[in-house]
């Protein structure tokens, strides 16, 4: 019968036999299943695995820290990190539209996922043979059922293949689903703020910025997604909701009043919805003392917001994002 036990043996046992004394390096992007993918091969093969995290400056607040420290001292995991916050904001300059910002994110994801694979490749020699996939069951089907499902956004997943790919893949997770993933995850004792983690998209912040994405704008939209989550845990909702995309509408801005003086600020648009696997979705009617403590914590705390606007539009005709 089907134990987290028993897959943790099989799949140890497995990818030791697979790898024997070469080496595999494995893409973290903060999410749950490349972290348990990570987990389980590092427990297999240890040392002979590194994992690459790409720093794109596009997380929010204290996820690139999980991912260097917490996950890190869990696993024990060999890590190398690519700071390329200033090479992702330099491609971003000037660019507004949704689409063209996923085509510069995945580009430049996997130009320099693949530097730093050929880093490692000349420190640890051609034994580098293994690149280990956090590939899911859904996954597995969606890709080989061929039912052609409609292409409405470019979803880049960090951590997309390099197109002249010449390592073999381990996907321990091939056989899991989501929910199988996580108890996985806990068993091998990674913190709960991976393993529990809601679906956070591979171009991250950079899609929830409308309008130019710009430094000053993400360090803006990081404190208040940092408040708006800080709340919803605090109220014991985060297993209510999917997923609750907090946006920064860069190019409006409207008239506010603060003290005796008038503000000119930006709004920020609070996404919180319900659904079972992101095809379709609701809005999420949470309690409206919550929304309150959010709205004036942030209209407090972060700088240049006036305004916290609520999205009430269900998936269709909304997507969960706004870009
Ligand atoms: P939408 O906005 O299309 O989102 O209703 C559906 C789900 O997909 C996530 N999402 C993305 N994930 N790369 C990703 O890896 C992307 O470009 C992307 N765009 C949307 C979104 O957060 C939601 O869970």
């Amino acid at each position: 019968s089907w134990t987290t036990g028993n897959v943790i043996e099989e799949q140890v046992e497995a990818i030791r036999e697979l790898v024997g004394d070469k080496r595999a390096i494995c893409g973290l992007s903060g999410g749950v299943d490349s972290a348990v993918a990570a987990a389980l091969v590092q427990k297999a093969i240890g040392s002979q695995l590194t994992c690459v995290y790409v720093d794109h400056g596009l997380m929010r607040k204290n996820e690139t820290e999980q991912v260097e420290k917490d996950f890190v001292a869990a696993t024990g995991v060999q890590l190398k990190v690519v700071d390329a916050e200033e090479r992702f904001l330099k491609a971003l300059a000037g660019v507004s539209d949704p689409e063209q910002k996923r085509k510069i994110i995945g580009r430049e994801f996997i130009r320099v996922f693949e530097q730093a694979q050929a880093e490692i490749i000349a420190d640890e020699g051609p034994e580098v043979a293994f690149l280990v996939q956090g590939t899911l069951y859904p996954d597995v089907v969606e890709s080989g059922g061929g039912t052609g499902t409609a292409n409405i956004k470019s979803h880049h997943n960090v951590g997309g293949l390099p197109e002249d790919l010449e390592f073999k893949l381990i996907e321990p997770l091939r056989k899991l689903f989501k929910d199988e993933v996580r108890m996985v995850g806990q068993e091998l004792g990674l913190p709960e703020e991976i393993v529990q983690r809601q679906p956070f998209p591979g171009p991250g912040l950079g899609i929830r910025i409308v309008g130019e994405v710009t430094k000053d704008r993400l360090d803006l939209l990081r404190e208040a997604d940092a408040i708006a989550r800080e709340e919803l845990t605090a109220a014991g909702l985060d297993r209510d909701i999917w997923q609750c995309p907090v946006v920064l509408l860069a190019d409006v801005r409207s008239v506010g009043v603060q003290g005796d003086g008038r503000t000119y600020g930006h709004p920020i648009v609070l996404r919180p919805v319900s659904s079972e696997d992101a095809m379709t979705a609701d809005w999420s009617r949470l309690p409206y003392d919550v929304l309150a403590k959010i709205s004036t914590r942030i209209t407090n705390e972060v700088a240049d917001v006036n305004r916290v606007v609520l999205d009430v539009t269900s998936k269709p005709p909304g997507t969960i994002e706004w870009e």
